[in-house]
């Protein structure tokens, strides 16, 4: 079929409007440690090494996933004060663990197994030995805030993210759990030092959870 001159424009028109929107939604992650695109195994890619719109990994409570999972099991953090219980890590922090824990390549997504891995001298290479760091995958609830008393209620505190009106747990946590994303922004949308949702100056962040 025979375009015309002003279809084409539209259609032009169209596509700039199409880039447009897609290099504002990628203007935060864009640049940041999390864009892969100049890497030459990330096909010019942004979003491709994690998510894809098809045929991507199934992981339960993922975003359309596309990287290859690890089946590590974790040593988890314990001390005699923790009221939590943390479980082997879920959903949302299998997903950064992926990458993170040196065992899966950065490059194994879309089928493809990858070479590239953060190596263990590598500062964001976190392990499988998670007993050195914050413990995630647990439920943070009113329960835990009251067994604890050095915690905020989760379910009323603001949580202090810019531009957030919620709660701690409408705005950091997932299905009640706090996880690696609950400090992290993995697309880079606040633009604060190593990916975090807050700044951590005063140490702010942390503050925003325990309450001494
Ligand atoms: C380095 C891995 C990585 C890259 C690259 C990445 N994402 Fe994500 N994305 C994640 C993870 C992990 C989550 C789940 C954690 C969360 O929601 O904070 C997520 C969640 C999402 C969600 C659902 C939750 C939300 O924030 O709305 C959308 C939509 C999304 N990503 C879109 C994109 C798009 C579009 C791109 C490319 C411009 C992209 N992502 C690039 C890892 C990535
Ligand atoms: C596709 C693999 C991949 C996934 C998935 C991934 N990351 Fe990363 N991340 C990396 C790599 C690789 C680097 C280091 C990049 C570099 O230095 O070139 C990095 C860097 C970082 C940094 C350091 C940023 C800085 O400014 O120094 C943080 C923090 C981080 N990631 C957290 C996360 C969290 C939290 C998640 C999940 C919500 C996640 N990442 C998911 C691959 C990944
Ligand atoms: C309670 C908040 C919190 C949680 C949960 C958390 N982090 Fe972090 N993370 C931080 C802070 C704050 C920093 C920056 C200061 C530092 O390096 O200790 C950081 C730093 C990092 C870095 C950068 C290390 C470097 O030196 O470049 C990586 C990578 C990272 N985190 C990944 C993860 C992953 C993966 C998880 C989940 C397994 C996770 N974080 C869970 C708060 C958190
Ligand atoms: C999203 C909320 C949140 C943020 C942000 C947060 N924490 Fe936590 N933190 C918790 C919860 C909930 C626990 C579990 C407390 C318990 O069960 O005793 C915990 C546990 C801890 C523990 C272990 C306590 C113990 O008894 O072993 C330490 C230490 C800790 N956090 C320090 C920090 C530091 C330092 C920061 C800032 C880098 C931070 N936290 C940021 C919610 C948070």
């Amino acid at each position: 079929m025979e375009r015309t001159g002003k279809e084409l424009i539209t259609i032009n028109l169209a596509l700039i409007t199409f880039i447009g929107f897609t290099t504002l939604s990628q203007a935060a992650i864009s640049g940041s440690k999390h864009d892969f695109s100049n890497r030459p195994w990330a096909e010019g890619q942004i979003c491709l090494p994690c998510h894809a719109p098809h045929n991507g990994i199934d992981v339960a409570n993922a975003p359309l996933w596309n990287h290859e999972i690890s089946t590590a099991t974790y040593t988890l953090y314990s001390s005699p004060t923790l009221d939590a219980v943390p479980g082997q890590p879920t959903g949302i922090s299998k997903l950064c663990l992926s990458c993170h824990d040196g065992t899966v390549a950065v490059d194994s997504f879309g089928g493809q197994t990858g070479s590239y891995y953060l190596g263990p001298n590598r500062p964001e290479n976190v392990g499988t030995d998670l007993s050195d760091d914050h413990p995630i995958s647990f439920v943070y609830d009113t329960a835990l805030a009251q067994a604890d008393g050095g915690l905020y209620d989760p379910t009323v505190q603001l949580s202090g993210i810019p531009g957030a009106t919620g709660t701690i747990s409408q705005d950091m946590l997932f299905a009640n759990k706090l996880e690696c994303a609950s400090c992290h922004d993995v697309h880079n949308t606040y633009n604060n030092m190593k990916l975090l949702i807050k700044s951590n100056a005063g140490s702010g962040l942390c503050l925003t959870c325990h309450n001494n």
